[in-house]
């Protein structure tokens, strides 16, 4: 799939940016199913929000159990001070996830799609398997920002082979909160694990390396703005810093995320994301 100039790139950035990978029907047609998803969900519970701001991202049983099933996480801003949504349940849903490649058709339709596999396997991932994904949708006014990290912090496995398959399902600019990354920076160490606590309740940092993550724009100048067209696929190493920023436009940001991890590498028990033992991983490229 890759040319030797696009393995080259991805090797020197750490990241890969491939225009045109899926049709703008495709990507209608996945956003209309995360809509029916968010429309149907009436969770007994429902008010579990996704903060990403790491240090307060909750741990909540929902977030550790989305592991092997559908979750809607809502957006930090989406309450008032009475707990009511200030806004349609639609437009407050911060992401869906995280086992939609496994448990819904549409998305394991696209998560399985054998060109991901090949991908892989030219980056150096020909054992791929699909661990976990998340429908993204950085909502208009309020789309919440996610502090800049590591995917390997997050979804860890030794060694580290964590890879993200990042699908833009609409504009991504810097004004409705694209991505940002380090280009290089996934030569950097690994500076933290979030850890799952020993009891199985809630979750824990483990500090690994002091080298400072890249700071966000304007503080510094070490991220550069991926601003792709809906439809544009991009690959990012495990260790590669990113970041994006609070969305305050009037238009929304939807995006897909799919990662991976080698079949082969060890994958600790200590992750968040433990699979229940009836939810095997498969490997990409094989539908059920
Ligand atoms: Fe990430």
């Amino acid at each position: 799939m890759l040319t030797a100039e696009q393995v080259e790139s991805y090797e020197r950035d750490g990241f890969l940016v491939v225009p045109e990978f899926v049709t703008p029907e495709a990507c209608d047609r996945l956003r209309r199913r995360a809509d029916d998803i968010v429309d149907r969900w009436e969770p007994t519970e429902w008010r579990t929000v996704f903060t990403t701001n790491e240090q307060h991202r909750t741990s909540n049983e929902e977030f550790l159990a989305s592991a092997g099933s559908i979750w809607c996480f809502f957006e930090e801003e989406a309450f008032d001070a009475d707990g009511g949504l200030t806004q349609p349940k639609g437009l407050s849903i911060n992401k869906i996830g995280h086992a939609l490649h496994d448990l819904d058709d549409e998305f394991e339709r696209w998560s399985y799609d054998p060109r991901l596999a090949e991908i892989a396997g030219d980056l150096g991932l020909g054992d791929a398997v699909a661990l976990q994904s998340m429908f993204i949708l950085k909502q208009p006014h309020l789309g919440g920002e996610v502090g800049c990290h590591q995917d390997a912090a997050f979804l860890n496995t030794d060694p580290i082979t964590v890879t993200g398959f990042w699908f833009a399902l609409e504009d991504a600019t810097v004004e409705n909160g694209c991505m940002w990354a380090a280009p290089g920076g996934h030569r950097g160490p690994l500076r933290e694990e979030f850890h799952r606590n020993p009891d199985g309740r809630g979750t824990h940092f483990v500090h690994l390396d002091a080298t400072p993550l890249p700071a966000p724009p304007p503080g510094g100048d070490e991220l550069v703005p991926l601003e792709v067209a809906a439809g544009t696929l991009v690959v990012l190493h495990g260790l590669l810093p990113h970041w994006s920023g609070v969305n305050r436009s009037p238009v929304s940001r939807h995006a897909y995320a799919l990662h991976c991890i080698s079949a082969s590498a060890d994958y600790p028990a200590w992750n968040w994301l433990q699979r229940p033992d009836d939810m095997p991983l498969r490997p990409l490229a094989r539908l059920a």
